[in-house]
């Protein structure tokens, strides 16, 4: 048996399946969520899968006391996952505070406790969102391009986030961390038993593509078609969320088990750029349905094109992007579809 390793938002979309493939390499998961914006049923999900059973703590990671006690009952854990965050753009240009505060606490929570109960090692979430509108020059965009100006505060939170650990490492704190910029997730575990469970209306394009797609939605609008790209709409690097992952396993490896660097930072993502249209012919040739979509204004706040360049995480992480689109966009389908059969949506 591995070390243990806590995963802070363990029940969320991204949590979830790492907890899957955390466990898969022999680590033993404590999982830290407050339910927010996930069920505690996606244990069950993830007990099925792995054939174990992480442990669980329905407990806040702003809560500094409560998490001081989750480190006192689980004196193993050696590393740390922190998925636990707020993630709506829209929301937290509404509720900036709200974002502020979640998203800070939690984290500075973390990095007291750390030294305090010997954790050695935190990966942390954050995002392409950091580096806004790449120039043309610096696409697919590679670690060292410029951080632009955080267009929201959710954006924010990731920046600053990532300045508070460098601060913190670079103060002498004993710990080592990892940041992972994560491009943009998708799909569901192959079982479809855990997957994406967006809260009402979905403003992220995959789920609100496979509800246009169950007839959930009437029409999917596709935001822009007058961009500087081939097609006009616009390109993101979309990631098979299993890969993804399997990237933050081969992380806590490096992080516990060899003398790397105190602080690394790696984009994770497939190294291909895919326009919205492509995405949704790709999603009509893999599952065979037709869509209703329609091109609509640009979404204010949008990214024209960003693409990761992965080349670092690929030598030094040794680890790639093995999944196809088609593929991922199958698994996002028969999610969908499982949802509808359990009559959950
Ligand atoms: C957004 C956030 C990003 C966050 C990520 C989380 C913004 C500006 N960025 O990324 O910070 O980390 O979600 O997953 O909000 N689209 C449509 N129609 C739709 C929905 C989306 O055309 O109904 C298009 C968008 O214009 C975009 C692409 O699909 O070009 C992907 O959109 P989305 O899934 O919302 O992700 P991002 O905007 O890339």
């Amino acid at each position: 048996m591995k070390q243990t390793i806590l995963v802070t938002g363990g029940t969320g979309f991204i949590g979830s399946h790492t907890t899957v493939e955390l466990q898969n390499a022999g680590y033993k998961v404590v999982i830290v969520d407050n339910l927010s914006n996930s069920k505690s049923d996606v244990i069950d999900g993830i007990e099925k899968i792995s054939g174990v059973r992480p442990a669980f703590e329905h407990v806040d990671c702003c809560d500094l006391k409560a998490m001081d006690g989750v480190f006192t009952k689980y004196p193993d854990i050696q590393g740390i996952i922190h998925f636990a965050a707020s993630k709506a753009v829209g929301e937290s240009v509404e509720k900036p505070l709200l974002y502020y505060r979640n998203n800070f606490t939690s984290l500075l929570n973390l990095l007291d406790l750390m030294p305090k109960h010997n954790v050695k090692g935190i990966i942390f979430s954050s995002s392409c969102t950091v580096y806004g509108q790449p120039d043309p020059e610096n696409l697919p965009v590679t670690e060292s391009a410029p951080i632009k100006k955080a267009e929201s505060p959710y954006g924010n939170t990731k920046q600053v986030n990532e300045e508070i650990i460098t601060d913190d490492i670079n103060s002498g704190a004993p710990i080592k961390a990892i940041l992972l910029r994560y491009f943009n997730p998708i799909g569901s575990h192959p079982s479809a038993i855990i997957g994406e469970m967006p809260n009402g209306v979905p403003m992220n394009l995959i789920p609100y593509v496979t509800q246009t797609a169950m007839g959930i939605r009437e029409q999917l609008k596709i935001f822009g078609n007058d961009y500087d790209t081939p097609d006009g709409t616009c390109i993101r690097d979309y990631i098979y969320v299993v890969d993804l992952a399997k990237a933050h396993v081969k992380a806590m490896q490096r992080v516990l088990d060899t003398d790397s660097d105190k602080l690394e930072v790696f984009n994770i993502g497939t190294g291909k750029g895919v326009s919205t249209l492509e995405l949704i012919e790709t999603f009509q040739k893999a599952t065979g349905v037709k869509l209703n979509w329609a091109y609509a204004p640009r979404r204010a706040g949008d990214i024209e094109k960003v693409w990761a360049n992965p080349d670092k995480a690929n030598k030094v992480l040794g680890w790639k992007a093995e999944t196809s689109l088609e593929d991922t966009l199958k698994s996002a389908w028969k999610w969908q579809q499982k949802l509808r059969k359990e009559g959950l949506q």
